[in-house]
């Protein structure tokens, strides 16, 4: 790949190249990794861990989110030989090849592979992804240099995630985690609080239906709610 083409990004311990066409990874995007690594070191040193784990980041983009947290397990999943997968899903072809040329050059083994949110995958036992979750209600208000697709979820904002947490809901493992990057607090800055009230509660209420155990959000660095984990129970 002609790195003098790319742009390079420093996200979490790591640098990415870029272009135009990928989501430029966020400062508030390594929150998510920090809380995954967390979740995912406690399962690995508790009893109930799987002698094969399976980790799926949808909607990967530069591959950022996967690979960091491969570059954090990998010692400890060798030590305990648990068997792993880790896969990278995105809508758009192009990105996967820098994706795989990130997962390259900082060493992580990672498959990706070209889909529709969990379309391609038929069992997990963890989930992460930072979807588009930006309201096209706030559209005019918001420059982004990202592309569209990238950025908005729908006319509310959570629609994508919804459909994951659906899809997710027949994937995972019995004790399954999913781990998703929000966007209902930030609705508060646009005059837009009813809304943001309404995309939590759709979150939530689906959750429950689809029997998920939801843990209190944490927070990011503008106090503001930004990662929602959940259990299969
Ligand atoms: C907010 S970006 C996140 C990129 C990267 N994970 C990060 O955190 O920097 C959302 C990503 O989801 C991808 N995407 C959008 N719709 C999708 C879909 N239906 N299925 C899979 N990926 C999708 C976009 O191409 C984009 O790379």
């Amino acid at each position: 790949m002609a790195e003098q083409n790319l742009k390079k990004v420093d996200f979490f311990k790591y640098q990415f190249f870029i272009n135009k066409k990928t989501f430029v990874p966020r400062p508030e995007t390594e929150i998510l990794v920090e809380v995954f690594v967390d979740y995912f070191k406690n399962y690995l040193y508790s009893p109930i861990r799987e002698k094969f784990v399976s980790v799926v980041d949808v909607g990967t983009g530069s591959g950022c989110i996967i690979i960091s947290i491969f570059k954090e397990v990998e010692k400890i999943l060798k030590a305990f030989e648990i068997r792993h997968i880790f896969v990278g899903i995105d809508i758009d072809k192009d990105v996967l090849k820098l994706a795989n040329y990130n997962s390259k050059v900082i060493g992580a083994n990672i498959h990706f592979v070209c889909g529709d949110l969990l379309s391609p995958i038929r069992r997990a036992n963890f989930i992460v992804s930072n979807p588009p979750y930006v309201s096209l209600k706030v559209k005019d208000k918001i420059k982004v240099d990202d592309p569209t697709h990238t950025i908005f979820g729908g006319e509310i904002g959570c629609e994508k995630i919804l459909e994951i947490i659906k899809q997710a809901s027949f994937i995972l493992s019995p004790g399954g985690f999913i781990f998703l990057e929000v966007g209902y607090d930030d609705l508060k800055f646009f005059g837009l609080s009813e809304l943001g009230k309404i995309y939590k509660e759709k979150i939530f209420s689906l959750s429950e239906r689809m029997k998920f155990k939801v843990f209190p959000p944490i927070k990011d660095y503008n106090k503001i709610e930004r990662v929602v984990v959940m259990q299969k129970t």
